[in-house]
């Protein structure tokens, strides 16, 4: 197990992301016709025998925010990145995408993530996919790899976003593009932004919509746009926070309070841009 370079906040989201899919996967075992002796990760390492089902375990464990694969029009033989690749729902899609030419790397921090994504490749069957230990700050692939980058509900929980912006424009190959579903959100109250737990859930360390988009152009990308926007109602917030955090003790009051000041303020957005073939930038030092 390779140690990382984390700082407090990549430990607290990692040991509530290990927490969260632990929860995700005992709902999932015992949702199950079969119990939970035998379904869930523990079936999944075990060794499912149809690849449906690994969709079907990764899907469980999925915390995304949006579907960025369906704005790509992702080619077989083509090498597709993911940021934040989790339980790798997102991965399994690519790679049915990518075809058995095709490559598709996931990047994550959480080795319980890490191990979900690679049991479910496994099972799948889907033998171009890799899934790598790393930060999204520092990606640890190689420049000018990337047709396509995808991520799925990542990037608000970095705390160094432009790094993350700019290993982006690192890794894509000059034409290539990148399709992000991520979390905005403007004017939150200070105390909520040092609230663990908000931030664990997409919310406290969600950017205003103008910083996100800015600091995308910053590296040098165009036609830098968002195509699909979802701002939360209260019940939504309230499902978001919910559906990810149920069980982890929270007091119901608190989250009400945070529910009501959040409403209106918080979007699920898709964001789209590209890579421009002859780019006189390299990752933010231009
Ligand atoms: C909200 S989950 C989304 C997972 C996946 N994209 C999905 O749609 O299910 C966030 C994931 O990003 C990972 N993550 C968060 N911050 C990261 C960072 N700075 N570097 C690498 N991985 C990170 C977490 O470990 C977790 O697996």
């Amino acid at each position: 197990m390779t140690t990382l370079p984390t700082t407090d906040v990549h430990r607290s989201v990692s040991e509530q992301y290990t927490a969260a899919l632990d929860r995700a996967q005992k709902r999932s075992a015992s949702a199950s016709c079969c119990g939970p002796v035998q379904c869930g990760a523990a079936a999944a390492t075990a060794g499912y025998a149809a690849p449906e089902d690994a969709l079907a375990v990764a899907a469980a464990a999925s915390f995304a925010c949006g579907n960025p694969l369906a704005f790509a029009e992702v080619q077989p033989g083509e090498t597709v990145v993911d940021l934040g690749s989790g339980a790798g729902y997102d991965l399994l899609l690519a790679a049915e995408k990518v075809g058995p030419e095709g490559r598709v790397i996931g990047v994550d921090m959480t080795d319980a993530m890490i191990d979900a994504a690679r049991a479910n490749a496994a099972t799948a069957g889907a033998f171009q996919v890799q899934v790598r230990k790393g930060l999204i700050e520092a990606l640890p692939i190689a420049a000018d790899q990337a047709d396509w980058l995808i991520s799925n509900c990542v990037i608000n929980l970095s705390p160094d976003k432009p790094k993350v912006f700019a290993e982006m424009a690192r890794v894509l190959k000059p034409g290539g593009q990148f399709r992000v579903a991520d979390i905005i959100a403007e004017d939150l109250p200070p105390w909520l932004r040092d609230n663990a737990l908000a931030y664990a859930a997409c919310i406290a360390g969600a950017i205003p919509e103008a910083a996100y988009l800015g600091g995308l152009r910053a590296v040098g990308f165009a036609d830098v746009q968002i195509v699909s926007r979802l701002v939360y109602t209260a019940e939504q917030i309230r499902a978001v926070i919910a559906t990810d955090f149920a069980d982890a003790g929270l007091d119901p009051a608190a989250w009400d309070s945070i529910v009501g000041e959040l409403e209106g303020k918080v979007a699920s957005v898709t964001v789209t841009g590209r890579k421009p073939v002859a780019s006189t930038c390299c990752g933010g030092c231009c």
